[in-house]
């Protein structure tokens, strides 16, 4: 029987909420169809970690976590308590570029039963996959403050484009195009304005793309892109951005198609030298946190992309369709898609139709 070690992080606020139901979830699934057994171990790495260790993991944090076959993360964020400053950049994205996962991988599907906030879009009208750069670009903590706290204080944040940052980001969406069945790509740049980074990003992106002929591509300044988010989503299969322009049209697709509470994410090391880290796109919702009302599913979709890394096909499919149906049927959903039900009731549904 196939076994797999899984790093838990359920993190800050709804983190825990959610990924409780996703762990559940995905335990039925590789068990079930793929006859795998999946070992979860839960680490309590958060804000109130930190609150009492000073620290957002131990010394020997980043070792352990290296030596799992994944991880499986919620969201870490109370500002409230703590800075982002620390929960963020101590733990979320020195992990993204610590284990390397350059590829985050963020789909956008319009379920059936789920209210679109566009008018006239029809199920599945809205199926795009956003591959972010997740390892330099405008997140390079590169940079620093001159005269801080004074009336001459000044802030210098540089962004990092490389051409071989640029190139394998582009590449590994132009893999991922070549498989789905509209084979259609959109690079994401600014360079009208961002005249360094982002042209080496299109160069970068006129040099992989003829590798791709049966790939049809273009290339749109991340302005216009936003505007067509909302204007014509269904005219986007894979598009391909930096860090700071993904991690914003993430949040855009994810609205439009239904809420942020569907949006799944996966932040993936091709090479597997290092555990891929799985999670969903928002954030610790100290909004709503503690209520048992926030949405797992975006917890759960994000479990079955760990499922398709692990190589566990069919559990993942399993997953998905589970989720589907127990949109489609709308007798069991949070608020933030028109329901009443709990996160716990979500999560059972789920489970049921698994
Ligand atoms: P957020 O994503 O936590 O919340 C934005 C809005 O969406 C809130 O109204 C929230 O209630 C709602 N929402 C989010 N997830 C939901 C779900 N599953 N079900 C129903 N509603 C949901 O973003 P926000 O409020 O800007 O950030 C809160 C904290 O989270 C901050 O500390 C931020 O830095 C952190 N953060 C952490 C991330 C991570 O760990 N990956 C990602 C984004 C934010
Ligand atoms: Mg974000």
């Amino acid at each position: 029987m196939a076994s797999f070690r899984i790093a838990v992080l359920g993190g800050d606020g709804i983190g825990p909420e959610v990924i409780d139901q996703a762990v559940r979830v995905a335990q039925a699934a590789a068990s079930k169809f793929d006859a795998a057994e999946l070992h979860w171990n839960k680490l309590p790495w958060s804000s109130a970690y930190y609150q009492e260790h000073g620290r957002m993991l131990p010394a020997d944090g980043w070792d352990t976590l290296a030596k799992h076959d994944a991880i499986l993360f919620g969201a870490v964020g109370n500002p409230a308590v703590v800075s982002d400053k620390i929960t963020v950049h101590e733990l979320l994205l020195p992990m993204r570029r610590k284990f390397d996962q350059y590829v985050n991988m963020r789909p956008a599907y319009l379920f059936d039963g789920v209210p679109c906030p566009l008018v006239g879009k029809k199920p599945g009208d809205i199926d795009m996959l956003v591959y972010r750069e997740n390892t330099e670009g405008e997140y390079a903590p590169v940079g620093g403050k001159l005269y801080p706290g004074t009336d001459r204080e000044v802030a210098i944040q540089n962004a990092v484009f490389t051409r071989g940052g640029c190139e394998r980001i582009l590449r590994a969406g132009f893999e991922a195009a070549r498989k789905r069945p509209r084979k259609k790509l959109t690079s994401i740049t600014k360079s009208n304005a961002l005249i360094y980074g982002l042209t080496l990003w299109d160069d970068a992106y006129n040099a992989v793309r003829k590798d791709y002929p049966d790939v049809q591509s273009n290339s749109l300044l991340v302005d216009a892109a936003a505007m067509d988010f909302v204007r014509k989503p269904e005219a986007f299969d894979v598009v391909v951005a930096s860090n700071l322009f993904g991690d914003i049209l993430t949040d855009l697709s994810a609205a439009v198609a239904g809420s942020i509470g569907l949006a799944s994410s996966a932040n993936i090391n091709p090479t597997k030298a290092y555990p891929s880290m799985f999670e969903p796109v928002h954030g610790s919702a100290p909004d709503i946190a503690g209520r048992g009302v926030a949405n797992p599913l975006a917890a759960i979709l994000s479990a079955a992309l760990m499922l398709d890394h692990l190589e566990l096909a069919a559990g993942a499919t399993a997953v998905r369709k589970a989720v589907a149906a127990v949109l489609k049927s709308g007798r069991v959903s949070t608020a933030d898609v028109g329901g009443t039900a709990t996160t716990v009731q979500v999560g059972d549904a789920v489970l049921a139709a698994v």
